[in-house]
C-alpha cells in the first residue's frame, strides 16, 4: 500500500486526468469520491449548480480510509464558484480521517478560486500541506505538469525530469 491516497471526484474527466497524474508522480493510491447522486447530464448539471450554491453534502459510497495513509490528497471540480458538492461531502465525511491534506481543484475558466482553498481549510481545520488550482484546458492539454510540482515536492513525490 502506498503512503498517500488521492482521492477525487470528476464529473466530466478533467479532475480525474490531473488526479492520475497526481498519483502517478506521487506512487500514490488513486479512488475516485462516488456520491450517491448522480450528477451527470444536463439535469445533473442543474443539480451540480444548486447543491454547491446551498453547499449540499450528497451521501457517498464507502471508500479507503484515509487514516491509513500518511498524507490524503483531495482533487475536484470548481462548480458555481465554490467547493463541488461531492468533495465537500468528502471533506466532511471520511476526509476527516486523514492525518495531512492537500488539495487541487480544477475549473473552466482557471481562475484561483481561492474562496474553494478556504473552505477546504476550514473544513479540515488545519493548514493545506500543499494546493494549486488549474484551468480545465490545460489539464486536457497535459501542460498542467509544472504547476503540479510544487504540490508533489511539498507532498514528498518524484517531480517529472
Ligand atoms: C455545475 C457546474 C458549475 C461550474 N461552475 C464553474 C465556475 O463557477 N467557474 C468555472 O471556471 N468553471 C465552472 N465549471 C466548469 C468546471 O469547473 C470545469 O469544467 C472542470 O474542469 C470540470 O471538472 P471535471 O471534468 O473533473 O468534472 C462548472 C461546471 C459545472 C458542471
Amino acid at each position: 500500500m502506498a503512503d498517500v491516497l488521492v482521492s477525487y471526484y470528476s464529473r466530466s474527466g478533467a479532475t480525474e486526468l490531473l488526479a492520475r497524474r497526481l498519483a502517478e508522480q506521487l506512487n500514490a493510491d488513486l479512488e475516485p469520491i462516488r456520491p450517491k447522486v448522480a450528477y451527470n447530464g444536463g439535469g445533473g448539471a442543474l443539480k451540480a449548480v444548486w447543491h454547491a450554491l446551498l453547499k449540499r453534502t450528497p451521501a457517498l459510497e464507502p471508500g479507503r480510509d484515509p487514516a491509513a495513509y500518511r498524507l490524503l490528497v483531495v482533487a475536484g471540480p470548481v462548480w458555481a464558484g465554490r467547493l463541488s458538492a461531492p468533495m465537500r461531502a468528502y471533506l466532511r465525511g471520511p476526509g476527516q480521517r486523514a492525518k495531512a491534506l492537500a488539495a487541487v481543484w480544477v475549473s473552466g475558466s482557471g481562475q484561483p478560486y481561492g474562496g474553494v482553498g478556504g473552505e477546504i481549510q476550514s473544513l479540515c481545520g488545519r493548514p493545506l500541506v500543499a494546493s494549486a488550482s488549474f484551468a480545465e484546458a490545460e489539464v486536457r492539454k497535459g501542460e498542467a505538469d509544472a504547476r503540479l510540482a510544487p504540490v508533489v515536492e511539498a507532498v514528498g513525490g518524484q517531480v517529472p525530469a
